[in-house]
């Protein structure tokens, strides 16, 4: 009878060892990171170029760190959307059970995520949303993009030592823009410089043509210029010279998101000569910047140009990388914290820094000139200011 109940057992036992060699074959768990980013809508563009950044880290660098394999779950705010951010951030967190959030490509969203962030402790890796305030929202936030008023204040410093005297400002009316046009009228106007007016310009569906007309009116010497990257950019020019402003002899600065890799060549000519201040362009002459370009082409083709998004996804995921290494693929939220704060990075960029009071990036800006090489537009740097802390808080 004993007998009997074994050999009717049996198969069972050999089952339950199967699965659990089945397992131990594939290892512990992976690492979850979920991405929340706009893939659809009227900033696709920056869902876009962040998924191909982190898709080129991952390429270049393999997707298994400390033994575990690293699994990338991409959500579609179709934004800017904060409340499905939100929303998308407590499914990631609860039901994927992700170790870290990543992505956050607008300010709005990262902003709506903050707090999921605090009270789930998830680290959270911003790749691109620059406004001076959002690592203030969460003890769980680092970023390795950029902030607005990093890169305005080198513009208008750039602009009062180079004989720019009177300026007009026009940024989009939201977190960056208005961080933009306070760093760049505290900084130009300490200077001696002189703000002629100022717009603010609807975030959603701009028509930039009426606005263009005032700066046109009012004649200055020059108009400074924020809009989100993406077609914003070749919107505002395109105003510009159907308006005969460039002719009336206002001349464009910006800070690099007007005139970012990816749109240059759709805004075309009318970009030749543009001077901005950014800390990312595809015509940065490093050896890691080579690298990762070709790494780019090779992982999302021909049809995309990296731009600093994409640099911002790439630098994100080499900071998890870096966490996963260093806690040996145990994530912990606070010691995690720990590695990001005073991260260094050899970014295509250049080198950047976390700093471990504000958790955003110690970075050099450069002052670059838009010129045609080898048949397309390109930022060409000229000018720099190195280890830029965010002047913002
Ligand atoms: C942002 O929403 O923070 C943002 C978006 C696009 C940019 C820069 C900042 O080019």
């Amino acid at each position: 009878m004993k007998m009997f109940i074994w050999l009717r057992s049996l198969p069972w036992a050999l089952a339950a060892i199967a699965i659990a060699s089945a397992l131990a074959a594939a290892g512990p768990d992976p690492i979850k990171v979920g991405v929340i980013v706009p893939m659809s809508g009227p900033f696709a563009s920056i869902g876009g170029e962040i998924t191909a950044g982190i898709k080129t880290y991952i390429k270049q660098h393999g997707d298994t760190v400390a033994g575990r394999k690293i699994e990338i779950i991409v959500k579609d705010t179709t934004g800017p959307s904060p409340e499905i951010a939100k929303r998308l951030a407590q499914d990631l967190v609860v039901r994927d059970k992700v170790e870290f959030l990543a992505g956050f490509g607008l300010t709005p969203e990262a902003l709506a995520v903050a707090p999921v962030a605090t009270e789930a402790k998830t680290p959270m890796v911003i790749m691109n949303a620059a406004t001076s305030i959002i690592t203030t929202k969460s003890p769980y936030i680092a970023r390795l993009s950029f902030t607005l008023p990093q890169v305005a204040g080198p513009m208008a410093t750039w602009a009062a030592k180079n004989g720019v005297r009177q300026v007009y400002t026009l940024v989009s009316d939201y977190g960056p823009g208005v961080d933009a046009e306070t760093e760049f009228k505290r900084t130009f106007t300490a200077a001696g410089g002189k703000i002629a007016g100022s717009i603010r310009v609807p975030l959603q569906n701009p028509d930039f043509s009426p606005y263009v007309q005032r700066i046109k009116d009012a004649n200055p010497q020059a108009v400074f210029v924020f809009v989100p990257a993406g077609q914003q950019g070749t919107a505002f020019m395109k105003a510009f010279a159907e308006r005969g402003v460039a002719q009336a002899g206002v001349k464009v600065i910006a800070t690099g998101d007007l005139t970012e890799d990816h749109q240059l060549d759709a805004i075309g000519d009318a970009a030749l000569g543009i001077i901005t201040t950014h800390h990312y362009s595809a015509a940065h002459d490093s050896p890691e910047n080579k690298a990762f370009l070709a790494a780019f082409r090779e992982a999302n083709g021909d049809a995309m140009r990296a731009n600093f998004m994409a640099v911002g996804g790439y630098d994100g995921m080499a900071a998890i990388y870096e966490v996963v290494r260093k806690l040996n693929g145990k994530i912990d939220a606070d010691r995690a914290m720990e590695v990001l704060k005073g991260l260094k990075l050899a970014s295509p960029r250049g080198a950047l820094v976390v700093d471990p009071e504000t958790r955003d990036p110690i970075q050099t800006v450069y002052v670059r000139r838009v010129e045609r090489v080898d048949g397309h537009l390109y930022n060409v740097e000229f000018d720099k200011f190195a280890n830029v802390k965010d002047p913002g808080k």
